[in-house]
């Protein structure tokens, strides 16, 4: 018998800072998350972010994909690290590898990625400055399912924030992961609460088809209720 109840129990994926993740578990600690995070891992042993993880007591591995001869091996280890906490949901909280179609398949439907850009617009890296460069009136952040293409899969949720004349990468960077760090927690609290369901047709929220992701605007994600 453990002390998790019924929450959801959830592997957190990271390769550095892990500010997504301390968002999560803030508000899992806060009683706000109704997840049982069962272990951090990364492929970085210098991830800053695991300290976050060791100091709150929580699992943490490591899987350094330098040591492995391609990415299929480096997954396949991933995996089984991953498995033997057997989550229901695996989140990439700034996790920077590209991971392959068999790592995918593997968590189909339980796999999700924060990605700091209004997907479609700007997978990849230095989404801030490319959405300077190019000049959009908006950028932002979005909470997506992961399916083979890097930073594809059905986007559940984003956040647009306004791109100010003034902005340089770092200042709009810092807007946006404040964002981040709500809507990480919101979209996994759906999931915790068994709000999200995948049919074959389409992911669904509450009963009703997400065709387009539920859009927040700067400042006006609802906050997690303690207890909900
Ligand atoms: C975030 O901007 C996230 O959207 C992206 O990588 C960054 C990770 O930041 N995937 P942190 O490690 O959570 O602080």
């Amino acid at each position: 018998m453990t002390t998790s109840g019924t929450k959801l129990p959830v592997v957190i994926l990271i390769s550095g800072r892990g500010s997504n993740f301390k968002a999560l578990l803030d508000q899992a600690r806060r009683g706000a998350l109704n997840v049982d995070i069962r272990a951090v891992l990364s492929n970085r042993v210098d991830a800053a972010g695991l300290e976050t993880a060791r100091k709150a007591g929580l699992p943490v591995r490591v899987v350094e994909h330098k040591g492995f001869d391609d990415r299929a091996a480096f997954d396949k280890a991933l995996a089984a690290c991953i498995d033997e906490f057997d989550p229901a949901l695996v989140i990439l909280a700034g996790f920077m590898r590209v991971l392959t179609a068999e790592f995918v398949h593997h968590y189909d439907g339980r796999l999700l990625n924060i990605h700091p850009s209004l997907l479609p617009r700007h997978p990849g890296l230095d989404t801030h400055a490319r959405a300077i460069a190019a000049g959009d009136p908006e950028h932002g952040a979005s909470v997506h399912l992961v399916n083979e293409e890097v930073d594809g899969g059905p986007v559940l949720a984003q956040v647009r924030v306004n791109i100010h004349p003034q902005d340089d990468p770092v200042r709009l960077a810092a807007r946006v992961l404040a964002q981040e760090h709500q809507l990480l927690p919101l979209v996994v609290e759906w999931f915790a609460g068994g709000r999200i369901r995948l049919d074959p047709d389409a992911v669904r929220l509450d009963g009703n088809r997400l065709d387009e992701p539920v859009c927040f605007a700067e400042g006006s994600i609802p906050p997690l209720t303690r207890g909900a």
